[in-house]
């Protein structure tokens, strides 16, 4: 069974249909470094560049996961944001590839959007059947709690809903054995060490505390908008529950004022490679590129075991 991934980024999309037995065939991607890590990781047949610039070879299966950044409630949810219609470039691609499945993965809100609507209705058009499947990875043994909307187009009959796998581990539980190592002990086991100001506030964060907390203990550490405003977003400069599955990971996962990504126990935002553990890409992956190019790479991808949950629902349908 073959498959073509667009918008494959790093390609932890395609490791789930790789785990599942397809062949990847095609995978196209816009940023360098991203497609060095899927070479170096998941297939060498990979291309750097627009999707809108390449063609189509034959394949079975279409998987894609376009920008998500003008549907996301975390980003602008901006509709004149360009980005978004370049979810329908997929059309082009499954005629002229002559896929018998599409998978297009996204934010929920994405199945709400003018783009969602004239994307499905084309698809129905070229032949297609389309159910739509919102799944948390959390429930496919996930680390994370993370909803992501799947348009499934089949013209091989309705493919069946993954049934849930079981429960992911606890963050803890996913990365503690991780704390005792030195930064660099594994290339991707790096992080930005918190200086000055910032690293006065992190300490202050008890466990499972978060701004609010700063606020309440150190006033003078914080700038007068704190104080005026108060904390609207109860996650930012959170520390992360060990005994519960993380939050959804951003790309931003390094940045201590963009949500619940402090380590447990540790004064420290998370590694790349916890925030690797905790979209369930293997330890033996490395990435191309450093700081938050490479956090980009990991936090915008589809984590692995919901990837190869999806992959199997539709390896069975091929069969
Ligand atoms: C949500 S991420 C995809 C993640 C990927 N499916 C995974 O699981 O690892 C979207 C990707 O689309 C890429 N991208 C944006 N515009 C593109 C374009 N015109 N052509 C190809 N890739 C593009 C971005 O660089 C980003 O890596």
């Amino acid at each position: 069974m073959r498959v073509t991934d667009l918008f494959c980024g790093a390609g932890l999309f395609s490791a789930g249909f790789s785990a599942a037995d397809f062949e990847i065939v095609q995978a196209v991607e816009l940023d360098r470094e991203a497609v060095k890590s899927y070479s170096r990781n998941v297939s060498p047949n990979v291309v750097q560049g627009s999707v809108t610039a390449h063609k189509p070879v034959e394949t079975d299966v279409l998987i894609a996961g376009p920008p998500c950044q003008g549907f996301s409630t975390l980003g602008r949810m901006d509709p004149t944001d360009a980005r978004n219609n370049l979810s329908l470039e997929v059309l082009r691609w499954a005629k002229d590839s002559d896929a018998k499945v599409v998978v297009i993965e996204n934010v929920p809100p994405f199945l709400r959007s003018p783009q969602w609507a004239l994307l499905t209705r084309r698809l129905r058009r070229l032949g297609y059947g389309i159910e739509t499947w919102e799944l948390n990875a959390y429930d496919f043994g996930t680390p994370q709690l993370r909803r992501r909307a799947f348009t499934v187009a089949s013209k091989v009959g309705v493919i069946g809903r993954p049934a849930e796998t079981g429960p992911g581990k606890t963050a803890g539980q996913a990365i503690s054995d991780l704390a005792g190592l030195d930064a660099g002990d594994d290339a991707l086991h790096v992080w930005p060490e918190p200086r000055g100001v910032a690293a006065e506030r992190i300490a202050l964060v008890p466990p499972c505390g978060d701004k609010r907390d700063i606020i309440r203990l150190a006033p003078d550490l914080c700038p007068p908008s704190w104080i005026k405003m108060g904390c609207q977003a109860t996650d930012v400069w959170g520390r992360m529950d060990p005994n519960a599955p993380a939050n959804t990971l951003r790309c931003t996962f390094q940045n201590p004022s963009k949500g619940r990504y402090l380590h447990p126990t540790l004064n420290r935002t998370l590694s790349l490679r916890e925030g690797a553990r905790l979209q369930g890409i293997p330890d033996s992956w490395q990435m191309s590129g450093r700081g938050y190019p490479v956090a980009r790479q990991i936090g915008n991808g589809v984590p692995v075991p919901l990837a190869a949950a999806v992959a199997r629902q539709v390896a069975a349908a091929l069969h």
